[in-house]
C-alpha cells in the first residue's frame, strides 16, 4: 500500500467496527474516524434540548445551531459539540438509539457530510460507520462489511458498557439492537448494507487481532480498489 488510502468499514451496531477500526489505524499510521460519534453527538444534543425527534424541521433547526466539529488528537478524531469534547457521555443505549432514529432524516446526514468528506481528504484514514463504503466515501481505496451474529454482538455491546461502569441488561441491549439494525437497515436515505464493492468479514468467533490481520492481509493482497 504506497499511498495513503482511504480504508472504510461497515457494519451493524456490535460487530466490532470500532476495537477493530481503531487497532487497523494504530497499526497503519493512519487517523481513526468514528462517524457514528457525530450522528450520537447531535442525538445527545437533542436530547437534552428536548428536540422533537419526528419533526423535521426541529431537526433541521438542531442540525442548524448545534457546532460539530473534529479534531485530530492522537490520530483519533475526537468530536467537539459547542468546544466541548463529549466523550463518554454519547455512548449511552439511550443515545445510540436516538442516533439511529435521527439519522433516518436527510437533513440529519446531509449536515453531517462534509465534515466526514474534509476529514478524509489528505487519505491515511480508517473511516467506520453505516454508510462509509456506498455514500461518504464511494471512491474508498479498500471497502470493508464487518458483521458478527446476534449473540455475539448482544455479548460485546454489553462488556464494552460494563467496562464503562453503565447499566447492561442482555435483553434490554437486545431489543434495543434489533430495533437499531432494523432503523439503519430499512431507512432510504442511506441504508446499511454492504455496497456491491466491499469485502465482507464475519468477525464471529474472531479476536480483534485476527479480524485485523484478516484485513491487512486483504489489503496486501491489493483486494481494493487502488
Ligand atoms: O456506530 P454507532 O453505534 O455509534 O452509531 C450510532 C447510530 O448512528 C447508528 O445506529 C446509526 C447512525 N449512523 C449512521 O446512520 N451512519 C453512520 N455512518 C454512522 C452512524
Amino acid at each position: 500500500m504506497g499511498k495513503k488510502s482511504i480504508i472504510t468499514i461497515d457494519g451493524p451496531a456490535g460487530a466490532g467496527k470500532s476495537t477493530v477500526s481503531k487497532a487497523l489505524a494504530k497499526r497503519l499510521g493512519y487517523i481513526y474516524l468514528d462517524t457514528g460519534a457525530l450522528y450520537r453527538a447531535l442525538a445527545y444534543n437533542a436530547l437534552n434540548l428536548k428536540t422533537d425527534l419526528d419533526d423535521a424541521s426541529a431537526l433541521n433547526d438542531l442540525c442548524s445551531t448545534t457546532s460539530v466539529i473534529l479534531k485530530n488528537i492522537n490520530g483519533e478524531m475526537k468530536v467537539y459539540v459547542g468546544g466541548k469534547d463529549v466523550g463518554e457521555k454519547i455512548r449511552t443505549e439511550e443515545v445510540g438509539l436516538t442516533a439511529s432514529k435521527i439519522s433516518t432524516f436527510a437533513i440529519v446526514r446531509q449536515s453531517l457530510l462534509n465534515l466526514q468528506r474534509e476529514a478524509g481528504r489528505n487519505g491515511g484514514i480508517v473511516a467506520e460507520g453505516r454508510d462509509m463504503g456506498s455514500v461518504v466515501f464511494p471512491y474508498a481505496d479498500y471497502k470493508f462489511y464487518l458483521d458478527a451474529n446476534v449473540e455475539e454482538r448482544i455479548i460485546r455491546r454489553r462488556k464494552e458498557l460494563l467496562g464503562k461502569g453503565l447499566s447492561a441488561e442482555y435483553q434490554i441491549i437486545q431489543k434495543d439492537m434489533m430495533e437499531r439494525d432494523k432503523q439503519d437497515s430499512e431507512r432510504a436515505i442511506a441504508p446499511l448494507k454492504p455496497s456491491a464493492d466491499s469485502i465482507i468479514i464475519d468477525s464471529t468467533g474472531l479476536s480483534v487481532f485476527q479480524v485485523v490481520e484478516e484485513i491487512i492481509c486483504r489489503i496486501s493482497k491489493n483486494t481494493g480498489r487502488e
